[in-house]
């Protein structure tokens, strides 16, 4: 528990740094990093862009796998996951562009990209470190309630609560929200040797009590991360007001 957001986001910023730095990536050895977009990691990214300019770090041997990205956007507009990785992280970054995996909203087959990414990751020898947010209602990624808790990448209608959250992007309209999204699986995440969540604000209090005091189920679909043996909550103090 950190005190605020900013706080929590360096907290955050400065663990991953260490864990990359620990292992010591190669281009032969990369280091796996699952990532999420949103407005709760905006100042984690804010912090490793500063420390790489700060010459802290490099991610020259990173590999990165994104959580979800809404189908039918188009990739160029302002609000899809793939131009807010590059607008927050990617172009300010040594990344090489060949290691950058974004799921394909607009592919001919949605299934089968969603197929070819989990192929893809375990190609990668699986993710190292999955760093996520949730929805206010405890989702991650996409995995709205009632997800399958053994669930694996594919296409997800989004909640009406999840579209009407993300409507702020889209000029508050929720007629430009799109109703479809491809979204790693609960099990993905699950799968990551470390998975790392940012919690901040008092609207996600309620989630963060369920989801951690509750029992595991999947209408709150973080409470599957009790399952997992490495697995870390960083929230701030709003957040903490249920517990
Ligand atoms: C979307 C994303 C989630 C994210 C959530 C919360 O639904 N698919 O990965 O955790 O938004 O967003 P925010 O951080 O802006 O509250």
């Amino acid at each position: 528990i950190r005190d605020d957001k900013d706080t929590a986001s360096a907290f955050i910023a400065n663990y991953i740094i260490d864990r990359i730095k620990a292992f010591g990536p190669t281009p032969s050895k990369p280091f796996v990093l699952g990532l999420p977009t949103g407005s709760s990691p905006e100042g984690v990214y804010k912090n490793l862009v500063r420390r790489h300019k700060n010459g802290d770090i490099s991610f020259r041997d990173v590999v990165t796998f994104n959580m979800d990205e809404y189908v039918g956007l188009p990739r160029e507009h302002p609000e899809s996951y793939h131009s807010f990785m590059y607008r927050h992280f990617f172009s300010h970054v040594d990344i090489l562009p060949s290691n950058i995996n974004i799921l394909n909203g607009n592919a001919h087959d949605l299934e089968a990209e969603c197929i070819a990414y989990e192929e893809k990751i375990k190609r990668a020898g699986g993710i190292e470190l999955f760093l996520g947010g949730i929805g206010p209602d405890g989702h991650i990624a996409f995995n709205e309630p009632g997800s399958s808790l053994a669930s694996r990448t594919r296409v997800k209608t989004l909640a009406y609560d999840t579209i009407v959250a993300n409507s702020r992007f889209f000029g508050n309209d929720i007629a430009k929200v799109p109703r479809m999204a491809l979204t790693v699986g609960v099990q993905t995440v699950l799968d990551a040797r470390e998975v790392v969540i940012i919690i901040t604000g008092s609207h996600k209090a309620l989630a963060l009590q369920k989801c951690i005091e509750g029992g595991v189920n999947h209408m709150w679909t973080l409470s599957s991360l009790q399952l997992h043996p490495h697995a870390m909550i960083v929230a701030d103090d709003d957040a903490t007001l249920e517990l």
